[in-house]
């Protein structure tokens, strides 16, 4: 199977397309209509502790799927109904309705503001002082910096900020407005909503019924990274009542996928072969290169020592045989194992039990990595390489710092001008080992075909500007 990169990665279609200068009139209309009365003095409510407890719309709580529709689930993920008005305001003039004091406390802390708003909310971020800063000079298109009242407790806090972080910038606010898909709700001119979270559709073959009514409730980071790695999104929180999780969950898990898993339920691991597992994972297999596990290992993937309370057995066996048929467009390669090895590794993740704590990663510090390319091969790269490699190949990707080898520096005309293109191939399909390098480094000949793995060798040597040895061109090239 070839792998065509993540379907989701780009405007979702349709109704969460806003852009058009139709759609978005129409829209921001109707978000004045419904939103305007209520604005109208231009402020927010003073930021205080959030109603606990409390339903935010009374009335009975709507079926799973209306629920949904009003919440604005679809608007991040794909496989669920997308609502079907605005139900949000337009942000394009938040700049001139509010203080920039007042957004940067809402930002951190939002409150329900309005009343007669159906179930829409503005759901919880967790955005820290750093993040909400540069989100907030980003929607008062920088002027919170000199137009900022200076009066009262919330444009002190917000002045304080700005003399504080520096690097909380207007343009590091359009990155995070980015990727949170705040588009997907929000009307802003020349910003898309995208698909930022996972497939909802197969959630039923794949959670566990307790981990999700628990996510629900309180959304902890799954992939440190987000969901398509390197763009930092995050699943938000709604502030669900009790009966709404209930609602949610029960939906969700009605939602099922077919998997492509064995009938055998793996044997429970003795000791001996638990060590096994431990030494195959750290020293061959590349799964911590984006696996954490115990703290060890990368971030471009999910936390593996609580897998199984996250997930069914089933889905994490489908996962291992075929990672792109279970979770579509995902950067995961199967990863080629003799059948006792895979059952081994299979077993042990079964019967992990971890006390890691999800990290929950600044979207400051850890540059927002959205995959652009020219060209297919660029496309390519910026999408599977790049957390470890870097962007332009300079080794400096986000994942780096979490291997114990540092990536090779795609950029270094010194070091890959001395490598034929031949051994550059095999290292992509193959994996690290088979060059005597880090096994960190994974095979992606399962996962991708020849040509995409020439291409990829060509973009390497772009980065590089460099050519390989000459006695490897000579009557190389067209060997494969
Ligand atoms: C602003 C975008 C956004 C909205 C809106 C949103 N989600 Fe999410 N959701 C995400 C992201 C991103 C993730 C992945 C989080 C991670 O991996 O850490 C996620 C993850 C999830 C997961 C876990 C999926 C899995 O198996 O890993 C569930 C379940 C979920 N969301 C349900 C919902 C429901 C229900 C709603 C509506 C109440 C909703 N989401 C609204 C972005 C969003
Ligand atoms: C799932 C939909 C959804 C997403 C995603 C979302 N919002 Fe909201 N937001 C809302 C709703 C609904 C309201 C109105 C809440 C209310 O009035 O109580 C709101 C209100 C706001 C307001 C106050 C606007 C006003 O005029 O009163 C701001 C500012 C805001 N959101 C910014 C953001 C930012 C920044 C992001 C991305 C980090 C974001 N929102 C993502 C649904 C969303
Ligand atoms: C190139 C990076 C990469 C490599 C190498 C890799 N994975 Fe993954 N893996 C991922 C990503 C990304 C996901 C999340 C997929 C998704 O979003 O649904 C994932 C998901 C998983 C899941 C499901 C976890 C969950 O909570 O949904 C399991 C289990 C898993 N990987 C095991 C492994 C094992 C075992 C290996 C080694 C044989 C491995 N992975 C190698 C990137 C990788
Ligand atoms: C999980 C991190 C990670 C990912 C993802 C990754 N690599 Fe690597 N790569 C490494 C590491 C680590 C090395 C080995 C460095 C060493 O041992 O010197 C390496 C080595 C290589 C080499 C060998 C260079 C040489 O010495 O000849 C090539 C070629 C390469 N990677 C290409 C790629 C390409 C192309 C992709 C995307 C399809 C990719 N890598 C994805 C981590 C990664």
């Amino acid at each position: 199977m070839r792998w065509r990169g993540p379907p989701l990665l780009r405007p979702n279609a349709g109704s969460l397309r806003r852009t058009s200068v139709v759609g978005a009139g129409a829209l921001l209309l109707s978000a004045v209509l419904l939103w305007g009365c209520d604005s109208a003095d231009g402020t927010l409510p003073p930021p205080q502790a959030p109603p606990a407890a409390a339903p935010i719309a009374a009335g009975p709580v709507p079926a799973g799927e209306e629920l949904i529709r009003e919440l604005g689930c679809g608007a991040c993920h794909a496989g669920l109904p997308a609502r079907g008005q605005a139900a949000a305001p337009g942000l394009d003039d938040v700049g001139q309705r509010y203080t920039p004091g007042q957004l940067f406390a809402y930002l951190q802390n939002p409150q329900p503001a309005r009343s007669g708003s159906a179930r829409a909310r503005m759901p919880d971020f967790h955005l820290d002082e750093r993040e909400s800063l540069a989100l907030t000079l980003y929607l008062t298109d920088g002027r919170g910096r000199r137009a900022g009242r200076g009066e009262g407790d919330a444009e002190r806090a917000f002045e304080q900020a700005q003399r504080q972080h520096r690097e909380s910038d207007a343009e590091l606010g359009r990155a995070i407005f980015r990727s949170q898909n705040c588009a997907g709700c929000h009307v802003r001119s020349g910003e898309d909503a995208w698909a930022a979270g996972p497939l909802l559709s197969g959630e039923g073959s794949r959670a566990e019924p307790e981990w999700l009514r628990e996510f629900l409730r309180n959304p902890t980071p799954v992939r440190p990274f987000g969901f398509q790695p390197g763009t930092g999104s995050r699943m938000p929180d709604f502030r669900l009542s009790a009966e709404e999780v209930d609602t949610l969950g029960a939906y969700l898990m009605r939602q099922t996928q077919p998997l492509a898993a064995g009938t055998q339920p793996p044997r429970e691991l003795s000791p001996f072969a638990r060590a096994k597992a431990e030494a195959l994972l750290r020293e061959q297999l590349p799964c911590l290169g984006c696996h954490a596990i115990d703290g060890e290992g990368g971030r471009i993937g999910p936390d593996l020592a609580r897998v199984r309370e996250r997930r069914q057995p089933a889905y994490i066996e489908a996962m291992l045989r075929d990672p792109q048929a279970t979770s579509p467009g995902t950067v995961m390669p199967p990863t080629p194992m003799p059948p006792e090895t895979f059952e081994l590794i299979l077993g042990y993740l079964l019967g992990r039990e971890g006390a890691t704590e999800p990290e929950r990663l600044s979207l400051v510090e850890n540059r927002i990595h959205f995959p652009q390319g020219r060209s297919n091969e660029e496309l390519l790269y910026g999408r599977v390489c790049a957390a470890c490699h870097g962007p332009q190949g300079g080794a400096d990707g986000y994942n780096a710092r979490f291997l114990p080898t540092p990536p090779t520096v795609h950029a270094s005309a010194e070091y890959i001008s001395l490598r034929p293109d031949d051994t550059m191939y095999d290292g992509i399909h193959s994996g690290g080992r088979i060059l005597n390098r880090s096994p960190r480094m994974p095979a992606f000949g399962a996962m991708l075909g020849r040509e995409q793995i020439r291409g990829l060798v060509r973009h390497i040597r772009e980065l590089c500007r460099c050519d390989g040895p000459r006695w490897a061109r000579d009557g190389g090239e067209g060997r494969r």
